[in-house]
C-alpha cells in the first residue's frame, strides 16, 4: 500500500506536518469542515487523520471507497469512525492508543482528589468574594476504595498514582484474570461486589454496546451512600440523567465528568448540578500528548508506506 495524499482533518500539532512534509507527503489541512466538505475532499485523498471532532461516517467512507486507505486517528478512541464501514471497504483504521494515556489517567487522578476537598466549588464561591469554610469540610483518600471498571492502560495508570494515596484499588475487567490484575495493583472483583465497597468508581473502558450504561439507575441503586462517580472515558458509559437523580437524592455524593453523550452537551443539569465538576473532554489536552500523538500518527504513514506493519488497535 502507498500513501501519497493526506487530509488532516482536526487540529493536529505541527510535528505531525514536519514529518509527513519531510517525508514526501502531499498535505491538505483543512479543519473544522462540514459532512458536505468532507464529501468532497476526503475522498481526494489516501489517508485522512482526525482526532475525535470529524465523524468519519458509513457515508463518508463508501464516497471515498477505491481512493481512501487508511483513516488515522490522533488518540485512542476509534468511535468517531465507522470501522465497520472501513473494514468493509478494506480502509486500514489505525490510533495512537498510548500516547495520551498517562494523560487521560493524571486527569482522573486530579478529578478524584479534587471531588475529595470540593476544589472547584470552593474556588468558585471565592471568586465570588466569599470566605465559605465551614461548608467545604473534605474527605482524606487515604484508606478509602476506588473502583476500577476497565483495567486497560488508563485504569492502570489510575491505579499506580491512586495508591501512592493509600487508596485502597479494587477493579472489573472480564479479559483479566485475578493475577494479572494483582501486577497492575488491583483486586479484581465482580461488578456485584464491588457496587457496595467503593467510594469512588471511575470508568476506563471503549463506549461499546456491552458498557453503555455501565453505571445506570440499577448500578447506582447497589452502590454505597455517597459513593462518586467519575468518567473520562466516553459519554454514555454512565447515564447521566440516572447519576443526576443519585445526586439529588444524595445516594452519589459527587462526580467529575471530561466525557458527555452528546459534546458540546446539550444536557445541561449534570454540568450544572453543585456536586458536579466537568471539564470539556480535556482527558488528552496537554502538550505532551497532543506531541506525541501527533507524532505517532505521523510516523504510523509512514511505517505504512515502508511496508511496516502496524499494532491493532
Ligand atoms: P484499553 O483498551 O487499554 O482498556 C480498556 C479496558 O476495558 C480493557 O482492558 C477491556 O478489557 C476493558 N473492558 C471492556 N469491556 C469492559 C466491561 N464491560 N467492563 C469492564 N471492563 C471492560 O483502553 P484505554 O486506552 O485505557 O482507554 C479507556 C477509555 O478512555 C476509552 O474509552 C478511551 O476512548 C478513553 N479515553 C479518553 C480520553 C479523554 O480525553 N477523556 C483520552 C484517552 C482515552
Ligand atoms: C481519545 O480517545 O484519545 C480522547 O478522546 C482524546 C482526544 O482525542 O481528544
Amino acid at each position: 500500500m502507498e500513501i501519497k495524499s493526506v487530509l488532516i482533518a482536526d487540529e493536529i500539532e505541527q510535528e505531525c506536518v514536519d514529518i509527513l512534509t519531510q517525508n514526501g507527503f502531499q498535505i491538505t489541512y483543512k479543519i473544522k469542515q462540514t459532512k458536505e466538505e468532507l464529501l468532497e475532499t476526503v475522498p481526494r485523498h489516501d489517508a485522512v487523520l482526525v482526532r475525535s471532532a470529524t465523524k468519519i461516517t458509513k457515508e463518508i467512507i463508501e464516497a471515498a471507497a477505491g481512493k481512501l486507505k487508511v483513516i488515522g486517528r490522533a488518540g485512542t478512541g476509534v468511535d468517531n469512525i465507522d470501522v465497520e464501514a472501513a473494514s468493509q471497504h478494506g480502509v486500514l483504521v489505525m490510533n495512537t492508543p498510548q500516547a495520551n494515556s498517562r494523560s487521560a489517567a493524571e486527569l482522573t487522578c486530579i478529578l478524584i482528589l479534587s471531588l475529595s476537598r470540593h476544589i472547584a466549588q470552593a474556588d468558585a464561591t471565592m471568586k465570588a468574594g466569599k470566605w465559605l469554610r465551614k461548608e467545604f469540610m473534605g474527605e482524606e483518600v487515604f484508606g478509602r476504595t476506588v473502583a476500577i471498571l476497565g483495567c486497560g492502560r488508563i485504569g492502570s495508570e489510575v491505579a499506580q498514582r491512586l495508591k501512592a494515596f493509600g487508596m485502597r484499588c479494587i477493579g472489573y475487567d472480564p479479559v483479566l484474570n485475578k493475577e494479572q490484575a494483582a501486577e497492575r495493583g488491583i483486586e479484581l472483583l465482580s461488578l456485584d461486589e464491588i457496587w457496595p465497597l467503593a467510594d469512588y468508581i471511575t470508568v476506563h473502558v471503549p463506549l461499546i454496546p456491552s458498557t453503555k450504561d455501565l453505571i445506570n439507575r440499577q448500578a447506582l441503586t447497589k452502590c454505597k451512600d455517597g459513593v462518586r462517580i467519575i468518567n473520562v472515558a466516553r459519554g454514555g458509559i454512565v447515564n447521566e440523567i440516572d447519576l443526576v437523580d443519585a445526586l439529588n437524592s444524595g445516594k452519589a455524593k459527587g462526580a467529575a465528568f471530561d466525557v458527555f453523550e452528546q459534546e458540546p452537551p446539550i444536557y445541561r443539569e449534570l454540568i450544572n448540578h453543585p456536586k458536579a465538576i466537568c471539564t470539556p473532554h480535556l482527558g488528552a489536552s496537554t502538550l505532551d500528548a497532543q506531541l506525541r500523538v501527533a507524532t505517532e500518527v505521523a510516523e504510523n504513514l509512514v511505517a505504512i508506506n515502508q511496508g511496516k506493519i502496524l499494532g491493532a488497535i
